[in-house]
């Protein structure tokens, strides 16, 4: 049957709507380096599957011209979709249309995929570009932006929420990632509160875009993001790979998946990873690798706070997060920043119904007055807080050094683990041997003959009551000391057994996690 005029007419204008900001504009986002709303959009859900909302929203603005400018979709394009078979709810900002700039009907936009993900239960993405607030609607974008914070606020551990950035993140537009759990950035991204020429006319200072607030500074410096892509396409494909290990929402686990890597897998080399020698540095990457399955390990902020590292990985088909000392990068010290990311991961992955296994090699809490003036304290606490709060399966592995507050905070038996192995070569004590000695023989040692010799025996002496797993293992705070090589076998079979586990969090409001 012929299409008759009413279609016709239909199909024409969601064409023109489609275009968004049009060829020219498409050129020059393109010319940036950058794909537009729609295309990113056809990346990451399943191909047909994407079912748009809201194509003929219009502003309802008329301040300063706004009546007479063509804004498509108003400058966001929302939607339903699959992504690997899982549905996911959407919202692209599409920087082709007045610099994908906030208005008030924008807004209703988003919260409409906001508000139809809680009720669903599936995650929400946002894919961002965009130059903050449309400063030419005034207080209606500020609306606007307040119900979207609120919303993530509302959402947070109901649904997982992500973030894309993959062009500007400006204005008030920063705020609803920064509230969401995971902020994927590109390369060429930039998020800022204030940008470089309100910086120059409010502090002086000279500073550019990227320099401000690109990929790489909130990868490394500020840790506002988690993963760091090269352009648009690598940025989907590390959303697709962290959506997998992911459940849609705090009611469902994570997909069990076959991965064909059997568990019953020992691996020699562990033996050898973890040097006996304390003083010895290794990449603890290299035991996560062996231990998970098929050593497929997504590591999150693996670029921010380097002496720890966390990530999503499977071990017997299972999504589990992993928590490790980095013995590679300041002995696997816990400061401010550390903390911080350690925190915020554990929190995650209990909201989600995502077991972790702690890796613990660390010789402390970094001293100092710069840590302990800016609140290591403080930060700390939060370590302490995220592990005792959670209540899904905690697997502890202590494979070195585990040292007093440390080796409390880093999920000890003491903050509620379920099983805690030890190696043979872990140190269980209030601090290291020689750090002890000096402290409890330090007359006996200036007093002595030889100071240096007395110095040696009393470290001896400390080391050998204390900095072995036997005296912990002994009072039961470590169900058992393994040989390493077996590690993946044990810690696949715990996970498996303590995949019951039931605890009911204490009828409360709330918690207050220091912040
Ligand atoms: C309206 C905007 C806009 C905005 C960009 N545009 N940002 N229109 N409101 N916030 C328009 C531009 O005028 C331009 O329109 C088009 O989008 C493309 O922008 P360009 O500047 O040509 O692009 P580029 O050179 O890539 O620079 C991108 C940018 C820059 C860095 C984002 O546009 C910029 O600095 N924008 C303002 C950012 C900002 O200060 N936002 C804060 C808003 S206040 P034409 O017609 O020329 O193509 C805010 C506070 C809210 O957000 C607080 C809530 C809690």
């Amino acid at each position: 049957m012929k299409k008759n005029e009413l279609i016709i007419n239909l199909e024409e204008k969601k064409a023109t709507l489609k275009k968004g900001g049009g060829e020219k504009a498409i050129e020059k986002q393109h010319a940036r380096g950058k794909l537009t709303a729609r295309e990113r959009i056809e990346l990451l859900v399943d191909p047909g599957t994407f079912q748009e909302f809201d194509l003929f929203v219009k502003t309802r603005s008329t301040y300063f011209g706004l009546d007479k400018k063509s804004i498509p979709a108003d400058g966001v394009v929302t939607g339903t979709g699959y992504v690997n078979g899982r549905r996911i709810a959407l919202f692209a900002q599409d920087f082709t249309v007045i610099g994908g700039s906030l208005g008030e009907m924008y807004a209703l936009k988003t919260t409409k995929m906001q508000d139809l993900a809680m009720k669903l239960g599936i995650p929400i993405i946002g894919m961002n570009d965009s130059g903050g607030a449309r400063i030419q609607e005034g207080i209606d974008s500020l609306y606007g932006y307040g119900e979207i914070f609120r919303r993530n606020v509302k959402t947070s551990g109901v649904i997982p929420q992500i973030t894309i950035m993959m062009g500007p993140t400006a204005g008030g537009a920063v705020y609803s990632p920064a509230i969401m759990d995971f902020i994927i950035m590109t390369e060429k991204a930039t998020t800022y509160i204030t940008g470089p020429e309100v910086v120059k006319a409010v502090t002086g200072e000279q500073v550019g875009h990227e320099e401000l607030g690109g990929g790489l500074v909130h990868n490394t410096k500020s840790g506002v993001a988690h993963f760091l892509a090269k352009d648009d396409k690598d940025a989907i494909e590390t959303l697709k790979k962290l959506l997998s290990f992911l459940p849609d929402n705090y009611l469902q686990e994570p997909e069990i998946v076959d991965t064909g890597d059997p568990v019953e897998r020992e691996e020699l080399d562990l033996r050898n990873i973890v040097p006996i020698d304390p003083s010895k540095s290794y990449d603890v990457r290299d035991v996560i690798n062996k231990v998970v399955d098929n050593g497929d390990f997504l590591e999150v902020q693996s670029l921010f706070a380097k002496n720890v590292v966390v990530g999503f990985a499977r071990i017997g088909g299972r999504a589990v997060g992993i928590v490790a000392n980095q013995a590679e990068y300041m002995a696997g010290v816990l400061d401010i920043n550390a903390s911080d990311k350690i925190a915020r991961f554990v929190r995650f992955c209990d909201a989600f119904n995502i077991p972790f296994v702690t890796f613990v090699d660390t010789p402390g809490f970094l001293p100092g007055t710069d840590q302990e003036h800016r609140g290591i304290i403080r930060h700390g606490a939060k370590v302490l807080y995220a592990f005792s709060e959670a209540t899904v399966p905690k697997v502890t592995v202590i494979m070195r050094k585990a040292f007093g507050g440390a080796y409390i905070a880093m999920c000890a038996r003491h903050l509620g683990a379920d099983m805690v192995f030890a190696y043979p070569q872990a140190e269980i004590a209030v601090m290291g041997a020689a750090g002890a000695a000096n402290i409890i023989f330090r007359k006996e040692i200036k007093n002595a003959e030889n100071p240096e010799a007395v110095r040696q025996e009393k470290i001896k002496e400390y080391k050998d009551q204390f900095a072995n797993p036997f005296k912990a293992a002994e009072r039961g705070y470590v169900d058992d000391i393994i040989d390493p090589k077996d590690t993946r076998i044990v810690v696949a079979k715990a996970l498996e057994f303590l995949r019951t586990k039931s605890e009911e969090p204490v009828q409360k409001k709330h918690g207050n996690i220091p912040l």
